[in-house]
């Protein structure tokens, strides 16, 4: 297996580091537009094999695509990150140029790569490569929800005073601070329905904190977060590269599934060789609903910002 990370960043190289550790591939290539910044991180890299005990070639790469030809798998994490006070959707802009320029590059070298993309704003960058790219939709998978979802387990395994392990628990829905749904009405800890050992308002407050989880590290940082989005980013390629059939919550093109058709959103897809294989439709409850609906509103009005870009 062959993988490249496009950016060499915060995200990418957290992701790609992920990757090497866990031997997801035999080449990695790690590629960025800043002179240098992507080979020196692959040294570096390189240079724990010896201590961590892992046999990945990294590579890095200043912009050359060649050295990414016959990529398996892409994660495409280039572009602006966001700020303190600083929605997602606001870094559409530059955003929109950088990622669609990514993938016709990769694909020229990779015509049958599957695309994680990770730049935001993440559902239309996704809708964009998808668009971009002409793939099959398959192909073509946006990572937010495995990182929300594992947010979301984190508060729960707080408030629960539990291993994080024990829990399942999923985040559908746009990838923004007010447009993503966490449903803790099918949130378990080890099949027994958390609703069970919960307050109403210890509940209220476990949503609220999982969808600006991204926005209170911003503030704590200064810049938007990177261990979990990397080890997210990565935990989808192992999915992939190792045919796992795991179900993992991405953005992808919707058809009609949750009543939802031309938009890329998070729901619960099977992940395995082929990209996204399945998409699990089940029945939300009407408020459920409406807030996917409402969330569909805000992805779709963001896509419409690519036309006048
Ligand atoms: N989907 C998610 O859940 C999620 C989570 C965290 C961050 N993000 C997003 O991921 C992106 C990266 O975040 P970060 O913190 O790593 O930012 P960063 O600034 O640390 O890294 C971005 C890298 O992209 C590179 N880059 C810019 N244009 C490029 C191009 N045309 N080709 C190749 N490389 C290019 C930059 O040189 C930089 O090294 C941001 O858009 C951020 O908002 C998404």
């Amino acid at each position: 297996m062959k993988v490249t990370v496009v950016g060499a960043g915060a995200v990418g190289a957290t992701c790609a580091d992920n990757i090497a550790r866990k031997e997801l591939a035999e080449e990695l290539v790690l590629l960025d537009i800043k002179e240098g910044l992507a080979e020196g991180k692959a040294l570096d890299m390189m240079q724990t094999a010896a201590l961590l005990g892992f046999d990945t070639k990294i590579i890095g790469s200043s912009s050359d695509y060649a050295k990414t030809a016959g990529s398996d798998v892409v994660v495409i994490t280039s572009g602006l990150p966001r700020k303190p006070g600083m929605t997602r959707e606001e870094l559409i802009g530059t955003n929109a140029g950088i990622v669609r320029g990514v993938t016709e590059n990769i694909l020229k070298h990779s015509p049958n790569a599957i695309l994680i993309i990770v730049s935001n704003p993440m559902d239309t960058m996704t809708y964009l490569a998808l668009q971009a790219s002409g793939i099959p939709k398959e192909r073509v998978i946006g990572m937010g929800g495995a990182l929300d979802s594992a947010r979301f387990r984190c508060y729960l395994s707080m408030a629960l005073n539990c291993s994080p392990a024990d829990l399942n628990a999923v985040v559908v829905g746009g990838h923004g601070d007010t447009t993503m749904i966490p449903l803790i009405r099918f949130a378990t800890w080890n099949s027994v329905p958390v609703t069970k050992f919960l307050s109403e308002e210890q509940q209220k407050k476990i949503v609220a904190d999982t969808m600006v989880g991204g926005a209170t590290l911003t503030k704590l940082i200064g810049t938007s977060a990177w261990y979990a989005p990397g080890a997210a980013g990565a935990s989808m390629v192992e999915a992939i590269v190792r045919d796992e059939k795991k179900l993992i919550t991405c953005s992808v093109s919707l058809n009609g599934e949750f009543g939802q058709k031309d938009i890329c959103m998070g729901v619960p897809v099977i992940l395995g060789k082929k990209g996204w294989e399945k998409i699990l439709d089940f029945s939300l409850n009407q408020e459920e609903q409406a807030a996917f609906n409402k969330s569909a509103d805000a992805v779709r009005s963001m896509n419409d910002v690519l036309k006048t870009l």
